[in-house]
């Protein structure tokens, strides 16, 4: 089984990626895709690079000849795509790339799935394409209508829509996948929790946009991981499917806690200007999955920001590295040539 995966070098990809290769006994071939923007870091992966069963590429997925060629070259059997302009915050600064990355990148890969009649298409989207809800609102299900607030959820809401048009009009096998906010191991430090561990743990203000109460559905990023896993073995193809951790919490909840765990002062804490269109609520509805294939989230948030947080202490290089950029100097120190050879 060849499973092509884009935005690997990333937080969810290289969780995935990571996943689907700790099975030593699986016959897989992982085909890595991914053009290591700001987000994407080698190091995420750099324990993978001699091993047989794993490939990097870099390539961009809007460039339809690159992509084109990694598809003629190694005929992946299943893709898994991540790659993505993933935070609000930059799209708000400036959409572009999220318009060439989320909706061409994704266009650019259904074409080439087509053409080359590959099996499964699980597409990895968010609960953001949904808007927001209020209070005391239902969470959302699968076929809540479609009503985005940024220019990030609606490049997503975007390219949801074209996957599941090409399973309608060419047949092709698509899965779509809609997750709730992710927190885990090699997550970028500009999303909440990372950003707001790095901030306490250098004793720098924390800020919390609007008045901290706007409340996220928090699922770890391995049982997210499994989640796909089970869509991409046992999805059925055109259905979209919902997953989330039910584990709803305001920001402020989760910055105290942090701040709490590390033995820092809730005086660290700033409130500041909140986010234009900043969506209230998030919260998923997971009865399908469960039901369909047997799904549901095991790591409780408490464990898992325990785990995280533990994890964050214990990979300060890690972080070094991002905030400083130094990250980029591993590509030509561990990479070089092969990266020549793909780009
Ligand atoms: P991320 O920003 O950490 O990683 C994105 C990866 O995609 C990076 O490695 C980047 O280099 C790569 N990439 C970006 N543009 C590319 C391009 N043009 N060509 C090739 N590669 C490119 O993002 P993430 O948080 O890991 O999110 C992964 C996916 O999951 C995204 O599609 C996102 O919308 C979705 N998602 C994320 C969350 C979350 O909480 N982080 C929740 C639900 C869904
Ligand atoms: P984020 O991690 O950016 O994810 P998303 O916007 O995709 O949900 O933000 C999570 C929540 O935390 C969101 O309500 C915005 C808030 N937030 C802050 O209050 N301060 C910050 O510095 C950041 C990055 C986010």
């Amino acid at each position: 089984m060849r499973v092509l995966v884009t935005g690997g070098a990333g937080f969810i990809g290289s969780n995935f990626v990571h996943h689907l290769l700790s099975d030593t006994a699986r016959e897989i071939q992982v085909l890595n895709v991914d053009n290591l923007t700001y987000a994407g870091n080698l190091e995420n992966i750099g324990d993978l690079k001699d091993d047989p069963r794993y490939r990097f590429f870099r390539a961009d997925i809007s460039d339809a000849g690159a992509v084109g060629k990694i598809f003629d070259e190694n005929r992946p059997d299943i893709v898994v795509h991540f790659a993505a302009e993933s935070h609000v915050d930059r799209s708000i600064e400036d959409a572009s790339p999220f318009i060439r990355t989320n909706v061409q990148g994704t266009q650019v890969l259904l074409d080439a799935s087509l053409k080359h009649g590959v099996s499964r298409f699980v597409h990895v989207s968010t609960d953001e394409v949904y808007g927001f809800l209020n209070e005391n609102d239902p969470g959302f299900k699968e076929d809540h209508p479609l009503d985005p607030s940024s220019p990030y959820s609606a490049s997503k809401a975007a390219s949801d829509l074209l996957a599941m048009a090409y399973h309608r009009t060419y047949g092709l096998p698509v899965m779509v996948t809609r997750c709730s906010n992710n927190y885990g191991p090699f997550q970028f430090p500009e999303k909440l929790i990372p950003l707001m561990l790095q901030n306490a743990l250098a004793d720098e203000p924390l800020p919390v946009y609007g008045d901290g109460r706007n409340i996220r559905d928090w699922i770890h990023v391995e049982d997210h991981c499994r989640a796909i896993e089970a869509v991409m073995e046992k999805g059925t193809e055109g259905r979209v499917y919902n997953i989330g951790g039910e584990a709803e919490r305001r920001n402020l909840e989760i910055v105290k806690a942090i701040l709490k765990a590390l033995a820092k002062p809730e005086s660290l804490i700033r409130f500041v200007k909140d986010r234009p269109g900043h969506d209230w609520r998030y919260a998923m509805d997971i009865s399908l999955i469960r039901s369909e294939l047997g799904w549901e989230p095991r790591i409780s948030f408490e464990d898992g920001l325990k785990s995280t947080i533990q994890w964050y202490l214990e990979h300060r290089d890690w972080v070094d590295h991002v905030i400083s950029g130094k990250y980029r100097e591993y590509y030509s120190r561990m990479y070089g040539e092969r990266l020549e050879e793909t780009s």
